[in-house]
């Protein structure tokens, strides 16, 4: 299994230890195929990789989102096991709340601008949540390039954002959303759908991939579908959307107009 350690001054201890470069991918846990893409790829590109498995309660809006959030410890780190080359420099970082949070969440990183529209706008407080939790990853991992996943569109802006404003020494790295076969983009909150649930759920793609149809033509289609869209909006040179499946909140984003027609051919299936 990975060496794993809990407390900011064991990671500090143990990368002193090392040299070379250090690759650093936050997650929740939970990891899927797509996680697993941005460790491969932070282990090509670098000596050493840290995943984090933290699962941030500062960012989720509801308490019963917390805690349905799958914990998946043993598995995470069986799957990050098969990564792992002969000479072991994959690390897992997984603190506890009290290890993050040792002035109880009084000093947080706000954004005042790109945070408050889209999923800001539907999810207060959480890209405080989020900002706050990856400044403390990033400080704590002091490594020199941090992977985060396209999928989560806004959250990778802000990011770098906050990266470029407070000067952070690190390279932020967008990688690609990886999907199933059908379209759907991949995320630990998939395994709560249903069957019936998960088969609909390719259409959120394949609508956004519309592009004879306007962003609120697409939110019109998507409600016939059976889907409760909260946004369906044009921004940054992406098309993105957060929509409601039963109890499962899905998000997605892909490159507006061309680029997008091009990632869509795969896929998208749109009647
Ligand atoms: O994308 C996620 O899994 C989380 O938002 C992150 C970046 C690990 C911060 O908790």
């Amino acid at each position: 299994m990975p060496h794993t350690v809990s407390t900011p001054q064991s990671w500090r201890s143990l990368h002193k230890r090392i040299s070379g470069t250090l690759g650093f991918v936050p997650t929740m846990g939970n990891l899927h195929a797509g996680h697993l893409d941005l460790v491969r790829r932070a282990l090509d590109e670098n000596d050493h990789v840290l995943v984090s498995i933290f699962v941030n309660p500062t960012q989720f809006n509801q308490q019963s989102d917390f805690d349905a959030y799958a914990r998946t410890f043993e598995e995470d780190c069986a799957k990050l096991d098969a990564l792992q080359d002969a000479e072991k420099r994959l690390y897992v970082f997984a603190p506890q709340e009290k290890h993050i949070y040792p002035d109880g969440y009084a000093v947080k990183v706000l954004e005042a601008e790109d945070s408050e529209v889209l999923e800001g706008k539907f999810r207060p407080g959480h890209f405080t949540g989020m900002l706050t939790v990856v400044l403390k990853l990033l400080n704590i991992a002091d490594a020199t390039r941090a992977y985060f996943g396209e999928k989560d569109f806004q959250q990778l802006l802000l990011v770098r954002k906050m990266a470029e404003s407070l000067f952070l020494p690190v390279e932020i790295v967008p990688c690609p959303t990886r999907r199933e076969e059908d379209g759907l983009a991949m995320s630990s909150r998939n395994a709560r759908l249903s069957a019936e649930e998960r088969e609909k759920a390719a259409l959120l793609y394949a609508r956004l991939s519309d592009f004879s149809r306007s962003d609120a033509q697409v939110m019109k289609t998507l409600e016939k579908d059976g889907f409760k869209p909260e946004y369906v909006e044009t921004r940054w040179r992406r098309r993105l959307a957060a929509a409601w499946l039963g109890n499962v909140r899905l998000i997605d984003n892909i490159p507006a107009e061309s680029g997008a027609q091009k990632e869509g051919k795969k896929h998208a299936v749109v009647s």
